[in-house]
């Protein structure tokens, strides 16, 4: 029986292994991280890391580099900030929280980690189901769901790359016992953060938000994440875990890069310059293809609908190596909907002139 139990993007070794080519020879349009090379300065701290006693020894149980680190640039006490092994380790604990206060109510299509972190505690959840089309309009209010006890929020959310405005999420942490804010993405939408609920989390004990580095700095391989919430509840998280979820590498490059203001605030400048001009590039050119709708999106992926199955898009362009992400095991979605990250303008335009031959 095989391992590969969950249905994401960015199997690449496992395509690779399928198509009998190496890793490098295909472009990745199904996870959706920043496609450049992360910077420098983490290069030569991971190097410096490795001569130092990063591998040797235990790392910090504490995390309290990192955690002061990330104090630094959200200007909120390192007590409520919990370091995470990839923002996906944390659902895992947020889950047991929400399995607590009753049912979790799973905004549907969404990101399956979440039911997967629930299924781990025998929590219960129930899918609510989003409108399946949406105004170009940035930020847009959360829609009208039905009521649960703890709601799971994405923000932008994904797959549809909405980004839901911060008056509207505001209004709904005080009607639901526990609300759990994933903002694994909105750094990389362009005036996302204006958005967040970060400014919230010290008014609301009810209310945790879980970011990633993964996806901002392309280093998906080295799984860095945090929480930000209650100190109590961080704590029981902390107890809760093994001792040494982050490896010494990862906390040495989440110090790095978050205490050099400089540094993040030019990625980010560049990630969002990229975010706007190759998202609506890529939208219009994979639009205008007959049969295809793109959906609107604030970030660096794009929901399509096509007026048939894509299983053969799909297949057909793995065999010229470029790998998307079917849709079918998004609840809600089906054979017609996929997804594309967001490439640079080379892989862009090889994306939409690899679809236009397949469709025509
Ligand atoms: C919405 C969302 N949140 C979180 C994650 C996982 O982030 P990390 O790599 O930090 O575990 C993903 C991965 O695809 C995601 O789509």
């Amino acid at each position: 029986m095989g391992l590969d139990l969950h249905k994401h993007g960015g199997n690449l070794t496992e395509e690779a292994r399928r198509l009998g080519v190496s890793e490098h020879a295909l472009l990745d349009a199904s996870a959706s991280l920043v496609p450049f090379p992360p910077p420098a300065a983490l290069e030569e701290c991971l190097k410096a890391a490795l001569q130092g006693s990063a591998l040797r020894s235990y790392p910090d149980c504490s995390h309290q580099s990192l955690r002061e680190a990330i104090s630094s640039f959200h200007g909120i006490p390192p007590s409520m900030i919990l370091p995470g092994n990839g923002a996906a380790e944390l659902f895992t604990w947020a889950a047991r929280d929400a399995a607590t206060e009753g049912v979790s109510g799973l905004p549907n299509p969404g990101f399956s980690d979440y039911a997967r972190a629930l299924r781990c505690w025998d929590a219960p959840y129930i899918d609510l189901n989003l409108p399946l089309s949406w105004s170009a309009t940035t930020p847009q209010p959360f829609p009208l769901l039905p009521k649960t006890d703890v709601l799971w929020i994405t923000n932008p959310h994904n797959p549809t790359g909405q980004l839901w405005s911060h008056d509207s999420i505001h209004k709904l942490i005080k009607k639901h016992s526990l609300l759990i804010c994933d903002e694994a993405f909105l750094p990389l939408a362009p005036n996302g953060e204006q958005q967040s609920l970060l400014p919230l989390i010290t008014k609301y004990p009810n209310l945790v938000v879980i970011r990633s580095l993964t996806k901002l700095f392309g280093i998906a391989g080295l799984r860095l994440g945090y929480a930000v919430g209650n100190e109590h509840r961080l704590k029981k998280w902390q107890e809760w875990r093994d001792p040494w979820p982050l490896n010494g590498l990862a906390i040495m490059a989440g110090v790095r890069l978050m205490t050099d203001k400089k540094l993040l605030s030019n990625w980010i400048n560049r990630v969002h310059q990229w975010v706007s001009v190759e998202g609506s590039w890529l939208y219009n050119k994979l639009n205008s293809i007959p049969g295809i709708t793109a959906h609107p999106s604030a970030v660096n992926f794009i929901l399509f609908k096509n007026t048939s199955s894509v299983s053969r898009l799909r297949e057909r362009l793995s065999e010229k190596h470029i790998l998307i992400r079917d849709c079918e095991s998004f609840k809600a979605l089906g054979k017609q909907w996929f997804r594309v990250s967001l490439q640079d303008r080379v892989g862009n335009q090889l994306i939409t002139s690899a679809i236009q031959e397949i469709v025509n």
